[in-house]
């Protein structure tokens, strides 16, 4: 098994950094300051324009201990995707969801390995000495309701009754120097097993890593099928397991080459307001609300740690590019898995932040394809949360190219017989268009693909031949030279 270009899986976050900076695509700045003004930069890169933008390590941050760095946007870009999954170099974006589609086919999962010792054990703050306002989180953006510790996490939690070991990113507020504010959406695996401990008048012990390698946060933030631990995941793609050892209080396994790891517990009824905080919707729709509070009563963390941090705004993001990649490849995973044949491209566009407009392009094969590929695909565990359109597209449309994705809903699709409304689905809080304390919104299931029964009749694309325009350009290359984008054949 290769690695991108290595022989080996990075061993941590710091080994992906210095690949991600041998790679070109790593910015170091220096000066910045924690309030405000990190989250503002990580913006203005996120909405310079291009795939992503670079990554970013802040150095000598104002408002951080000496030594604390912080890292934005590490996956963010598809070579960069591909480094952490450790997929072949992309040429193209789809690449990525290909080779992730192809990788699935056979990925096994791999349990952590636990080890009596790991750089995360470096220095412990026990009781007394845990301040968690001290540790430098940055407050991102001007309506934020406080400082956020938690953004790129992984919180990890064992279900009470059989003890599979979730583990989520879910944003942490930082309330007091012993006391942060977790928010889970209702249905998250973290909140199904928060609510069982709760039920059972137990507190829910819980870890919160808040630097690490980014392959966890690929998985952590991520819908991963119920009841499949993230860490196992991770190791497939790792083709070896995750080392983690074993929290002192409650014998959660952490991961051993972590950055900064915070342990505590949600005590049943000890709630504090927590947020506003922005969304990855580009809105703050989930306002402030009562949230269970984590008592925190450990801090691990590595010499210098680095924290890694993402911004939910108003996309694109410094993560949205990478959400869309992976959901992508996960969307067509899932829908294949159910038995769907036939797919041959998916998108999840950062202007629906990577959930709320995703396209699935089909090489149809018989009456109602379409419309099978367009309900799995909105309903599958990747595709559901917080879902909007699904548009369907014949194999000829390149579903990540918006214009031909608009060009196939303008002459394709007929809204009365081919849009299919579900009702009912799985929203939350975090949903602009939903009223307060609705979790529930409905889906448009686009066919915008000719309709099968009159496929050899549909009229025929009104362009050159491939042979006849490879010709054309290659007889009046002069002239096209200087033109942008038509010698590659724009339609
Ligand atoms: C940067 C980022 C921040 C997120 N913040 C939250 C959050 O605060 N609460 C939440 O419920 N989901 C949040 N999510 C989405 C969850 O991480 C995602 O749904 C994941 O699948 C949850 O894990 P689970 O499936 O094990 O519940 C976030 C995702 C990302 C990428």
């Amino acid at each position: 098994m290769t690695y991108h270009e290595y022989d080996e899986p990075h061993a941590d976050l710091r080994e992906l950094i210095s690949r991600i900076d041998k790679s070109g695509e790593l910015v170091r700045v220096s000066g910045v300051d924690i309030d405000l003004e990190l989250g503002t930069l990580v913006e203005l890169i996120a909405h310079h324009g291009g795939e992503g933008g670079p990554a970013v390590l802040f150095e000598d941050v104002v408002g951080a201990p000496s030594g604390h760095r912080l890292m934005s946007g590490a996956t963010n870009s598809a070579n960069r995707l591909a480094l952490t999954l450790g997929l072949p170099r992309p040429g193209h974006p789809m690449d990525v969801v290909r080779s992730y589609r192809d990788r699935m086919k056979t990925h096994e999962p791999i349990p952590p390995e636990y080890v009596d010792d790991g750089p995360i054990l470096e220095n412990v703050l026990r009781d007394d000495e845990v301040d968690v306002t001290a540790l430098g989180a940055p407050t991102l953006h001007e309506l934020d309701g406080g400082p956020y510790i938690g953004t790129d996490d992984a919180v990890v939690m064992a279900d009470p009754d059989d003890g599979w070991v979730n583990v989520g990113t879910y944003r942490v507020q930082v309330h007091g120097p012993d006391r942060v504010g977790l928010w889970t959406s209702p249905g998250k695996q973290g909140r199904q097993i928060r609510d069982k401990y709760f039920a059972q008048g137990k507190p829910c012990p819980v870890l919160i890593s808040c630097g690490h390698d980014p392959l966890l946060f690929l998985a952590s933030g991520n819908e991963i099928r119920y009841g499949l631990s993230e860490y196992d995941y991770a190791g497939g793609h790792r083709g070896r397991p995750f080392e983690v050892v074993r929290s002192e209080l409650h014998g959660l396994p952490m991961p051993a080459r972590a950055e900064l790891v915070l342990e505590g517990e949600l005590y049943p009824g000890d709630l504090a307001p927590e947020g506003p905080f922005g969304e990855f919707t580009g809105y703050y729709a989930g306002g402030r609300s009562d949230q269970p509070v984590v008592r925190v009563r450990r801090i691990y963390h590595r010499t210098d740690p680095i924290m890694t941090v993402a911004s939910p705004i108003r996309p694109p993001s410094n993560f949205s590019y990478s959400k869309c990649v992976m959901k992508a490849g996960m969307i067509w995973d899932e829908v294949e898995r159910a038995g769907l044949a036939g797919v041959t491209g998916v998108w999840c566009h950062e202007a629906g932040a990577a959930r709320m407009f995703n396209v699935i392009a089909i090489r149809q094969a018989y009456a109602g394809h379409a419309r099978q590929a367009g309900l799995l695909a909105a309903s599958c565990q990747s595709g559901s949360y917080l879902g909007r359109f699904v548009v369907v597209v014949d194999d000829d449309i390149d579903p990540a190219n918006t214009f031909d994705v608009l060009w196939a809903m303008s002459t394709r699709c007929d809204p009365a017989e081919d849009i299919e409304i579900v009702r009912g689905a799985w929203s939350g809080p975090l949903d602009p268009r939903l009223p307060a304390g609705v979790n529930r919104n409905s889906r448009a299931v686009v066919s915008a693909v000719r309709p099968f029964e009159r496929i050899a009749e549909f009229p025929p694309v009104a362009e050159a031949s491939p042979e006849l325009r490879a010709r054309v350009a290659d007889k009046f290359a002069a002239v096209l030279d200087g033109l942008a984008g038509v010698k590659e054949g724009r339609r």
